[in-house]
C-alpha cells in the first residue's frame, strides 16, 4: 500500500532540496531532517505495553513500545542518510547495508554488497532510499530480505516515479510503501521529473 506523507514541514524541506541551488551539506541535512519526520509516520503502528512506572507525585500505569525488533536497511549509497534520521528516532534499532548501483546503460540494478543483522528475519525491516524511480533497486533489496527469511518489510523514500511505485507495489504487494511526494515521470535516463537529480552525488558532493 502507498502512503504519501503530506506535511507542510517535510514539503517545505523538500523543496530546498530540490533546488539545483542548494549545496551538499544543506542538502544532506534536509534529507536527514526529512527522514526523522517522516519515521514519526512510518512507526505509527508499533505495539504498545503496559508498564508500571513511578512518577515524582504517584505510581501509575503507562504505556511503552513493545519488545518489537527493527532494523533500517540503507540501499547504499542514497539511503544511509535516511537510514541516519531513522536511527535518531529509534535509535536501539539494527542496521543492514545493501550496495546498488543503477547500469549506467541498461539502468538495472547490479548487487555489489550484502551484510544483514544475523536476526533479520525476527525483525521489523525498514528500507530507506530518497530515489523510487524505476523501483528495480527497491524491489531486489526488498528480494533480498525475503530470501533471508524476513517476512514485515516497509519501504521508506523520499520522491517516488509513478512506474517505480508500480513496480514495487507489483512484486511486493505486502509490502508499505512511504513517499514525501509522487512526482510526473522518468525522463529518458530514467531519472525522475522533476525529482531532485542525483541523490548519492547530491549526498556526498561527487557530482
Ligand atoms: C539511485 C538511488 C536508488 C536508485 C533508484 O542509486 O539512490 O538506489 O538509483 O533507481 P531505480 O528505482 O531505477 O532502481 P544509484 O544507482 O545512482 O547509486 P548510488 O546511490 O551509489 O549513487
Ligand atoms: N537515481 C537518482 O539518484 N535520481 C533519480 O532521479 C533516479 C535514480
Amino acid at each position: 500500500m502507498l502512503h504519501v506523507i503530506n506535511h507542510p514541514l517535510i514539503t517545505h524541506k523538500l523543496t530546498i532540496m530540490r533546488n539545483k541551488n542548494t549545496g551538499t551539506k544543506e542538502f544532506r541535512e534536509l534529507l536527514y531532517e526529512i527522514s526523522m519526520l517522516m519515521s514519526y509516520e512510518i512507526t505509527r503502528d508499533l505495539p504498545l505495553e503496559d508498564v508500571v512506572i513511578e512518577t515524582p507525585i504517584a505510581p501509575m500505569k503507562a504505556q511503552m513500545i513493545s519488545g518489537k525488533k527493527l532494523a533500517v536497511v540503507p540501499i547504499l549509497r542514497a539511503g544511509l542518510s535516511m537510514a541516519d534520521g531513522f536511527l535518531k528516532i529509534e535509535p536501539a534499532a539494527k542496521v543492514g547495508h545493501i550496495g546498488l548501483y543503477r547500469d549506467h546503460e541498461t539502468h538495472q540494478p547490479v548487487l555489489y554488497y550484502c551484510k544483514l543483522p544475523e536476526d533479520i528475519s525476527e525483525r521489523l525491516a525498514i528500507v530507506t532510499d530518497p530515489m523510487l524511480a524505476t523501483g528495480g533497486s527497491a524491489s531486489d533489496a526488498i528480494n533480498i530480505l525475503k530470501k533471508a527469511g524476513c517476512r514485515n518489510i516497509k519501504l521508506m523514500c523520499l520522491v517516488g516515479a509513478p512506474e517505480g511505485v508500480e513496480y514495487v507495489s507489483k512484486n511486493h504487494p505486502d509490502v508499505d510503501i512511504f513517499i514525501a511526494a509522487m512526482d510526473k515521470c522518468l525522463n529518458e535516463n530514467k531519472y525522475i521529473v522533476p525529482g531532485l537529480g542525483d541523490a548519492g552525488d547530491r549526498i556526498f558532493g561527487t557530482i
